[in-house]
């Protein structure tokens, strides 16, 4: 279990988020959606001790995770960034072997197992044919998949993604989508992904967090978060939810900007299923 409790995050004297509560249910896969800015990458690094709370924790089975050495946090946990950069000139198998130097103990050389994980990473990412080419010269798409494949490399039991289909075109994100899931389904992965395509949370997570302004609007099953009110409230927009023809899930249609957000607020407030304000489900 993943969980934040009064998590205060802030780079300057602002809170980005401020007293957050939160849980990430282990073995599931949760999307974390939210307008540009409302700190869903701030809170990710939180998440992932990559920035220091001011105040409040972050607990990965009861224990803090500043407490954890790192090597040892790093074998359970593993984050894909929003933008990373590679260091010049480095390829795409340097890359993804970086992701295995938590496994490696003090002065031990690369082992077989460390081979394999790599080439694993490479092949269930489509980057083997690629391996040696240097990152700088990969499309967007290709070097987000080599990132991608650094993250896998680490395989950790948590794996959390800061918008992993950015740059792909629809093919290469239905791969990645499909690639979580079967991680999550065979290998009982817990995925943490931000992501801007509702479509892609409601489809793909089993936990949907909605974030605004630092804090949790609504928390919960696609199904039970996901309505017009909560899409007027979080983006402010005019929106039509309508069961996906297929699965059933909530499927988006966004035809307009919210005029007047009040209503929403009143409406969200008596929807069945949503939580309040920073509140955990
Ligand atoms: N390194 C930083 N130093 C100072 N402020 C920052 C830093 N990173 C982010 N911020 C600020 O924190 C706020 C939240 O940013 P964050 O990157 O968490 O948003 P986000 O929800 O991930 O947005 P997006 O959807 O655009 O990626 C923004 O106002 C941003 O300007
Ligand atoms: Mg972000």
């Amino acid at each position: 279990m993943l969980r934040a409790e009064h998590l205060t995050l802030a780079y300057d004297t602002e809170a980005i988020i401020a007293q957050l509560n939160l849980h990430i249910p282990i073995g599931q896969i949760t999307a974390l959606v939210g307008p540009n800015g409302c700190g869903k990458s701030t809170l990710l690094r939180g998440l992932a001790r990559l920035l220091k709370p001011r105040a409040g924790t972050v607990l990965l089975d009861g224990k803090a995770i500043h407490s954890i050495p790192t090597r040892e946090l790093a074998k359970q946990l593993g984050i894909l960034p929003q933008a990373p950069v590679a260091p010049e000139g480095l390829t795409v198998r340097e890359l993804v072997a970086q992701g295995r130097y938590p496994h490696q103990a003090w002065l031990q050389q690369w082992s077989a197992i460390d081979e394999a994980a790599v080439n694993k990473a490479l092949a269930i990412t489509k980057m083997e044919s690629m391996a040696d080419l240097p990152v700088d010269v990969l499309s967007g798409g290709q070097r987000q998949r080599a990132w991608i494949a650094l993250t896998l490399a680490q395989e950790t039991t948590i794996i959390l993604l800061d918008e992993p289909t950015t740059f792909l075109d629809l093919a290469h994100q239905i791969e990645v989508l499909h690639l979580l899931e079967q991680l999550n389904r065979e290998e009982k992965r817990t995925i943490i992904m931000i992501v801007h395509d509702l479509n892609h949370a409601t489809r793909h997570a089993h936990h949907l967090i909605a974030l605004r302004a630092g804090q949790v609007v609504a928390s919960g099953a696609p199904l039970d978060v996901v309505t017009p009110a909560l899409l007027h409230q979080v983006f402010g927009v005019e929106a039509d939810v309508l069961p996906d023809p297929r699965t059933g899930v909530p499927l988006c249609i966004a035809y307009g900007l919210a005029k007047e957000s009040a209503r929403a607020d009143q409406e969200l407030a008596a929807t069945n299923g949503a939580q309040p304000l920073g509140v955990e489900s």
